[in-house]
């Protein structure tokens, strides 16, 4: 059983709290030790720390994301879970996805994939892995299964050799880097027919110079663009309407299939 809890403030904001002995410090709650505060209570109950008054609940993704520490842009929830049922993976899937980052998208890649799966996250810069590992090791502690998962510390344009030995083909691989197509060539061909490569392209010369790579390398483009999302919310003299604050333009998105050579019929 995880000994992870999360002390959840009722806007959502929330606290992992590991249910050991011994003192820490949880930032934004305080130094204490967890196993005394926490000793009589149970998941589902409400506690009062300091000031706040918070629901222990079970921790999860979105409890976990709330609690990462972040060096590069993360991908977010909104294109992740996109890319997620876009490119269909789930339990037993091999992905890669790189550059890892802080690991923002291989968090939402890891709760889907069971203990089954295998996930291979490349980064080329060792400050930006320490940290990306650093929230993978924490989630693989919080959550009830995780994947196998490589963190290879290298170029995607080189990593070819060490991925093969991980696992034969990809079923999914993910880039997000300033220059997908410089990658696309190493990361394509580990792909299995019928399998997806995607790029997250931050502006639309990216776009365009990976959707040309991917119809160089012979792949098929299956869906292309951007995922709008608009908020609503309570308006204070009743009723519900879109918020003031529309989310902003993340990146495009473009997601490829691998298909069967031509000749071979
Ligand atoms: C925008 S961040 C990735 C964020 C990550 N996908 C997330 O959701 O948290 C881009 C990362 O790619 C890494 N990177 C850039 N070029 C790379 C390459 N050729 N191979 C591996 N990593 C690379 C950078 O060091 C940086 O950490």
């Amino acid at each position: 059983m995880t000994e992870w809890v999360a002390l959840r403030e009722d806007d959502g904001r929330a606290y992992l709290v590991k249910r050991i002995p011994g003192e820490v410090k949880v930032k934004g709650l305080g130094r204490f030790d967890a196993e005394k505060l926490l000793e009589g209570f149970s998941v589902g109950d409400r506690i009062k720390v300091g000031q706040k008054s918070l629901s222990i609940v079970d921790a999860g993704l979105p409890e976990a994301r709330r609690n990462m520490s972040r060096r590069a842009q993360v991908i977010g929830a909104k294109d992740s879970g996109f890319l997620v049922s876009w490119m269909g993976v789930g339990v037993g899937s091999k992905v890669l996805e790189g550059g890892h980052g802080s690991g923002g998208l291989a968090m939402h890649l890891a709760t889907v994939m069971g203990t089954s799966g295998t996930l291979i996250s490349v980064e080329s810069r060792s400050e930006h892995a320490e940290v990306g590992k650093k929230n993978m090791d924490k989630l693989r502690e919080v959550l009830p299964e995780f994947p196998d998962w490589r963190l290879i510390e290298g170029d995607l344009s080189e990593v070819g050799p060490e991925v093969s030995e991980i696992c034969d083909s990809l079923d999914a691989a993910i880039i997000d880097i300033a220059e997908p197509w410089n990658v696309m060539a190493e990361i394509g061909p580990l792909v299995r027919t019928g399998g997806r490569m995607a790029c997250y392209c931050p502006t639309s010369a990216q776009l365009e110079k990976s959707w040309n790579k991917c119809e160089e390398l012979g792949m098929v483009v299956e869906w292309c663009g951007e995922v709008i999302e608009r908020r609503w919310s309570k308006a204070s003299k009743g009723g519900v309407r879109p918020g003031n604050q529309p989310m902003g333009h993340t990146a495009f998105l473009l997601i490829s299939a691998k298909v069967a050579e031509e000749g071979q019929e």
